[in-house]
């Protein structure tokens, strides 16, 4: 049992079944495309576990102390029933089928919206056939929230997947508060205007009362395109639409400081963050990357470049050494198994060309590692490289700084993070541009401890401000209605 937020107690997991309470008292319900929790893929392990992400321990408080209940989808198309709660929470299951996955999943939300919403990074594609699977899973998700929510009470939908679910839950249940969160960026109005359906997606976010998204510029990408497409009028942070006044902010998310500063001091893992340097070698510097394996996150443009500074012998193996783990991420698309079949190529040529017997130049893992392993290896690693061509924040470059209890570490990060404009401290940098990641990690290694110190301040100052549930709170307290 742990202490929640709100000073309940927090039951621990429970995987088991309760008595179904009246669904008339949920007061908060969450909408995310994903349950909290997942089924394991194991063999012979047929366990339920947290699924991983910020979004859980962000939510999971929030939701205990409302009484409040999770509706999401178990993730694959022939799951067990999964159970009825995780720690309290009541859970509710939408299903989608095998033709749903590939052209709602697959299809609309990771090969149209994803790429779009991400630069167009990889061409978006567009086909008509995927439309209607996203109007019915995102309907689906609607009904179960009509069906559930307390007369007035208050429903938050997260992320690109569902976007269509705020104006199809508005017109079943007019009564109710909604807020929405795109977790993910929003483009710019050149690149929105490319999407087909672009007038319907819109007008499903409009039908909320809050619109939320990471970063002020993509608050305000959004309201350009609604005014410009919908004719809605109004400043950036209030939009009228329809007879109606929808809010449109930035609500950073951030990671759960409290948990990693105690993982950041834990004897047992930092006992396992001096034994895995021991294992590398005890070189002088260990660079880290830890990203889920998609194409957005510049992962094999960076290891390109860590190439390049071993031909020119600003690394040197054994000395230096690389340590890059790639989560794997949707493994049933093409363009993810084309960028883990590149990635690989990239980190065996390097191996092949600059690694020794014992001493490889780099440590590849295409694995989910445990939370604790990752503290360990934030803790092991002096430089962490944070690289992606667009991300909507990114999580591992704030868990980085929040674990580094000892003001010792250097940041790399890409300018197009959503956490860059927080992270004034990090060493900025271009990853389109592979000679601008090379003098940035260049610049990270020989800058001197002093400087390097006062740059982790900044970034923990900045960073430890506010953690995931002031981030929960802020965004709910927003969706509140005015009482003037
Ligand atoms: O960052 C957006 C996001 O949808 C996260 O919510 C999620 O953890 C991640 O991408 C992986 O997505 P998927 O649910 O497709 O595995």
């Amino acid at each position: 049992m742990t202490q929640g937020i709100c000073g309940s107690v927090e039951p621990s997991w429970s995987g088991g079944s309760i008595s179904k309470s009246d669904p008339s008292r949920v007061e908060l319900v969450v909408v995310a495309n994903r349950l909290p929790v997942k089924q394991s893929m194991s063999l012979g392990d047929d366990e339920w576990r947290p699924s991983p992400g910020g979004l859980v321990s962000a939510l999971t408080s929030t939701l205990q102390c409302r009484n409040g209940l999770w509706i999401g989808w178990p993730g694959v198309a022939e799951h067990r029933e999964p159970p009825l709660t995780y720690k309290g929470i009541r859970l509710k299951s939408v299903d989608i089928s095998q033709a749903e996955y590939e052209d709602f999943y697959l299809g609309f939300s990771n090969a149209t919206l994803w790429p779009l919403y991400h630069d167009a990074i990889r061409a978006p594609t567009f086909r008509r056939a995927w439309w209607q699977a996203y109007r019915n899973v995102n309907m689906r998700f609607a009904t179960a929230a009509a069906e559930t929510i307390a007369p007035n009470g208050t429903v938050w939908i997260h992320d690109y997947q569902l976007q269509l679910v705020p104006n199809m839950l508005r017109e079943l249940r007019p009564d109710v508060r909604i807020g929405f969160f795109l977790h993910i960026p929003f483009p710019p109005s050149e690149l929105f205007m490319q999407l087909p359906r672009r007038r319907e997606i819109l007008a499903g976010l409009l039908g909320a009362d809050l619109v939320g998204f990471q970063v002020p510029n993509a608050a305000s990408n959004f309201t350009r395109v609604a005014r410009r497409l919908l004719g809605a009028t109004g400043v950036s942070s209030t939009l009228d639409y329809d007879g109606r006044t929808v809010d449109v902010g930035a609500f950073p998310i951030t990671v759960d400081t409290t948990r990693i500063i105690a993982k950041a001091s834990d004897p047992r893992i930092r006992e396992r963050a001096r034994e895995i340097r021991r294992n590398l070698g005890n070189p002088e510097i260990v660079l880290l990357g830890v990203d889920r394996l998609d194409y957005t996150k510049g992962i094999e443009q960076r290891i390109k470049a860590l190439t390049e500074l071993y031909a020119d012998g600003t690394l040197r193996s054994g000395q230096h050494v690389v340590v890059q783990v790639a989560v794997p991420s949707r493994e049933s698309d093409a363009h993810y198994d084309l960028e883990r079949h590149n990635l690989e190529q990239v980190v065996s040529a390097m191996n092949g060309e600059y690694g020794r017997v014992g001493s490889p130049a780099i440590h590849y893992l295409h694995q989910n590692l445990p939370f604790d392993e990752l503290m360990a290896l934030y803790l092991a690693a002096d430089i962490m490289l944070v690289t992606p061509f667009r991300d909507g924040m990114n999580l591992v470059a704030k868990e980085y700084v929040t674990c580094r209890t000892d003001l010792t570490g250097k940041l790399v990060l890409s300018e197009f993070a959503g956490a860059a404009s927080e992270m004034r401290g990090a060493f900025m940098v271009n990853p389109h541009d592979l000679d601008a990641i090379k003098e940035t990690i260049r610049l990270a290694m020989n800058t001197g401890s002093k400087e390097a110190r006062d740059r982790m301040v900044r970034m923990r100052h900045k960073t430890l401000r506010r953690d995931v549930h002031d981030w929960a709170h802020s965004f709910l307290e927003a969706l509140q209605p005015n009482e003037s």
